[in-house]
């Protein structure tokens, strides 16, 4: 039996309810139609698919009703996360409508996922924060299973951009994460979107991962906001025992 977990992060969509609203240039849909597409050269080998938030620009629900008539024809099961453009309470007001997946803590081949909201309980706040009831839920569930490789995901970024027009933008409580991350070292990855930028980076032998955005990409180094001019694309994950790869699709420039 092939042991080998494969995933996908997609992130950052910000889809509007008019499918053919452009933004600043960007038809975010079509750049997502296209994500898909590239995304289905792969699905055979796939276990599920992540979205990790600003699914939706600006909280409109027909959104979530877009990304389910293309994602669950693929017959690949897909969770869900909330962004700062999101709103929880309409994903779940919508999710028993759609093929969407609703466990927060689920196990495939061997492996822990942890879905976590960092959306701020208001859900008016960019910057992202973990309320204590949330790291209440992500310790408990790193009790139960201490022997399970597990992998966090959130929509904000838990790591620092000193300087960076990002970074103010970032998970506010860091340091209350880490305190618990840090006591847990069944945790392989912690893995997130927001910065619509493609990186890795290593704290203490776990793998900080950010998914590229299927809309537009942003520069998160510079001190005041800029925008990438790479391709939209998603982030592939291949887990064996204890470890992790990853890689970065992106579809053609010339589309
Ligand atoms: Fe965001």
């Amino acid at each position: 039996m092939d042991n080998t977990l494969r995933f996908a992060q997609i992130s950052d969509l910000h889809l509007y309810a008019q499918k053919d609203f452009v933004y600043h240039e960007h038809n975010t849909y079509q750049t997502f139609v296209q994500v898909i597409d590239l995304l289905k050269d792969e699905i055979e080998d796939l276990d599920f698919i992540l979205l990790t938030g600003d699914m939706a620009a600006k909280q409109e629900k027909e959104v979530y009703y877009h990304i389910d008539e293309l994602i669950t024809p693929l017959g690949v099961k897909w969770h869900w996360l909330p962004g700062n453009h999101d709103s929880a309470t309409l994903m779940q007001a919508v999710a028993p409508k759609l093929g969407v997946q609703t466990t927060r803590v689920f196990e495939a081949k061997g492996w822990r996922f942890i879905l976590l909201n960092s959306v701020d309980p208001e859900e008016q706040a960019v910057e992202g924060i973990l309320p204590p009831e949330e790291l209440q839920f992500l310790n408990q569930h790193l009790r139960d299973a201490p022997d399970t490789s597990t992998i966090v995901a959130l929509h904000h970024q838990p790591i620092a951009l000193p300087g960076a027009w990002v970074d103010p933008l970032g998970l506010q409580n860091k340091e209350e994460f880490y305190a618990i991350v840090d006591q847990h070292p069944q945790i392989k990855a912690v893995i997130f979107g927001h910065i619509h930028h493609a990186k890795l980076w290593e704290r203490n032998q776990i793998q900080y991962l950010a998914a590229p955005a299927t809309s537009y990409q942003f520069n998160p180094y510079t001190p005041e906001f800029s925008l990438d001019l790479l391709a939209p694309g998603y982030r592939l994950y291949t887990l064996e025992t204890n470890t992790i790869y990853s890689e970065v699709k992106r579809v053609s420039l010339k589309n």
